[in-house]
């Protein structure tokens, strides 16, 4: 049996996901990585590593996807649970002109189904384990600037939710962390973005490794410096 530490990444068809699981293919691990439908990147991904990632189809949207993902894994252990699917919509726009489903389609994508999902999934992550999700720079309230507002509300109700779940799961003993990847261009960060995906996500994944072992909810940056809520 291998010995191999156990990562599942929610949604990794490309950008930040993707990155994800090829940083930790790359550093020895298992992945268990998600789609909604098939990435052809990922499957390449999937041939230069034979055995080590499992490719998995899951809309974190939808709670039956979710929970036939928990029936599927049914005793596997997860070091890390990585949450990173999130959508982006109406960014430059305020509530007076967004589109009200735009609106909530990010309350469900980026704030209440990584919850969920971690809910759902929790039992898999022993003690010691890590449960991270993908939140923003722009869901700090106290830095808050008036940009993407409405993409940046829905972070800041992730943040929040992840402060109940914390409360209520404290005897989990799991590593909590809310990661701010910063600003990196992929399809929803955009050609303007200040980093590419290779100054990003090597640090993120050198971030959660330096916070295994340590329990608790903490909102942090790629550097692993705490951000104000
Ligand atoms: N790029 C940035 O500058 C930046 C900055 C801060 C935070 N973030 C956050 O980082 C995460 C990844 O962003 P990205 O830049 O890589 O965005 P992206 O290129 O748009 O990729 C988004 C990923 O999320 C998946 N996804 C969306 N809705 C989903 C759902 N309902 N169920 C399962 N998967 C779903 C997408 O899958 P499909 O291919 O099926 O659509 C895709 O794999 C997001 O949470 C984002 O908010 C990004």
């Amino acid at each position: 049996m291998t010995q191999q530490p156990t990562v599942l990444v929610l949604g990794a068809s490309r950008g930040l996901g993707f990155a994800l699981t090829k940083e930790w293919l790359e550093r020895g691990w298992h992945v268990i990585a998600t789609v909604r439908s098939p990435s052809g990147e990922l499957t390449a991904l999937a041939a230069r590593f034979p055995g080590s990632l499992e490719i998995e189809t899951v809309d974190i949207a939808n709670s039956e996807s979710i929970r036939a993902l928990r029936g599927r894994l049914g005793g596997r252990r997860l070091d890390v649970l990585y949450i990173n699917a999130g959508i982006a919509r109406g960014i430059e726009k305020s509530p007076a002109a967004a589109d009200e489903q735009d609106f909530l389609d990010m309350m469900l994508v980026n704030a209440f189904s990584p919850v969920r999902a971690a809910e759902f999934l929790r039992d898999l992550v022993p003690a010691g384990g890590t449960i991270a999700i993908m939140t923003s720079e722009l869901g700090s309230i106290q830095n808050a600037n008036g940009s993407w507002q409405l993409y940046s509300s829905s972070k800041a109700a992730l943040n929040m939710l992840m402060k109940g779940y914390a409360a209520q799961h404290k005897e989990d003993r799991h590593t909590l962390l809310l990661v701010a990847p910063g600003w990196v261009r992929t399809e929803m960060g955009g050609s303007d973005a200040l980093l590419s995906i290779e100054e990003s996500i090597p640090l993120v994944v050198d971030m959660v490794e330096a916070n295994r072992g340590r329990p608790g909810l903490r909102y942090v940056d790629r550097f692993n410096a705490s951000l104000p809520w």
